[in-house]
């Protein structure tokens, strides 16, 4: 549905992007994620034909972004990171504005307004002025914006970034409602997000792509079975000191953990059954022994250190 390949772009000396490659099937939802400078809204502004690549190629349903500008925006939705609100129109005019812009026949636009403004939760301000809603209103504003004229793929620039967690909720499951019929990118720089309304992720640094995968896949990276957390009822140093000269392995206590410890395993040998038994033989009461989480930071801390390349 969506074929980038290779888009390098600079502003002056800076270098946005670098050879950006990756593919969108129809109906997945897909995570851009990076943090801030990573090249997420400028990889977004290529695929919405906002502007040049200085190389490579943008493909939507087959049509080159620039070759076939019209055929490609007809099939895109576009929430930038700014939304193009007018503060001194109604949502009602907007909306309405929006539509004749996009080429919406003059007889279906009112039935057109109407479908958005049920979808994105409008309706009730639909004759208020935009300047006095909510962000978390403008925010569905722009939503029901590039919903209008029902294309089939939608792309959100950080569509949740400054709401407070009701609206940050309510937007995200107005995501969720529209992934059940479109394609979707949305942007963030959020792990959580991605994890909560996508099913694929593409990560991005600094102008590079670092990993594309499945959510799943990017869950079970933070299982790390090369080190264990212990916990013991009786625990005391001496435990760790055990384990550590008996199995040769690493140990080490996080200063927030009084009744345990880590297991760092340094050789590939599974020495896990082992050393479950002998504390489990030495008395000191073991109450929990796996893996290491990592938490979701610490997955996206490993995929944006600088020598990892997808
Ligand atoms: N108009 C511009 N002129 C000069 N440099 C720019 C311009 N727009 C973006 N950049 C630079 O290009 C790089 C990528 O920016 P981009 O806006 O694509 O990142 P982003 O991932 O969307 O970041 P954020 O999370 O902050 O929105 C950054 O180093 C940024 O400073
Ligand atoms: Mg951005």
């Amino acid at each position: 549905m969506i074929e980038v390949k290779g888009l390098t772009k600079f502003y002056k000396q800076i270098r946005a992007i670098e050879d950006v490659s990756f593919t969108v099937e129809k109906g997945d939802i897909v995570g851009f994620l990076g943090p801030n400078g990573a090249g997420k809204t400028t990889t977004m502004k290529i695929i919405t034909g906002f502007m040049p690549p200085d190389s490579g190629t943008a493909k939507v349903a087959g049509f080159d972004v620039f070759e076939n500008p019209m055929e490609v925006k007809r099939r895109i939705g576009y929430l930038p990171e700014n939304p193009p609100l007018y503060n001194d129109m109604t949502v009602n005019d907007y909306l309405r504005f929006v539509a004749e812009i996009k080429g919406i026949e003059s007889k279906k636009i009112g039935e057109e307004t109407d479908r958005v403004s049920e979808s994105c939760g409008i309706k009730e301000v639909r004759k208020r002025l935009i300047a006095h809603l909510s962000k978390g209103f403008r925010q569905r504003v722009g939503i029901a914006q590039a919903i209008l004229g029902n294309p089939e793929i939608v792309i959100f620039d950080e569509p949740t970034i400054g709401l407070d967690p009701n609206q940050v909720f309510e937007v995200r499951s107005l995501i969720k409602e529209l992934a059940r019929e479109k394609t979707i990118i949305l942007s963030t720089h959020i792990l959580p997000e991605v994890e909560m309304t996508c099913r694929k992720v593409i990560v991005i640094h600094k102008g590079h792509i670092v990993a594309k995968e499945h959510i799943e896949d990017l869950l079970r990276r933070r299982t790390k079975i090369s080190e264990m957390t212990v916990r013991v009822k009786r625990f005391s140093i001496e435990l760790m000191k055990q384990i550590k000269d008996r199995f040769d392995v690493k140990v080490n206590q996080p200063p927030e953990m009084d009744n345990g410890f880590n297991i760092i395993f340094e050789s590939p040998e599974d020495k896990r059954e082992e050393i479950a038994k002998y504390i489990v033989d030495s008395g000191f009461g073991l109450l929990e022994f796996r893996p290491v989480t990592l938490s979701l930071e610490d997955v996206f801390r490993e995929l944006t250190t600088e020598e990892k390349t997808a």
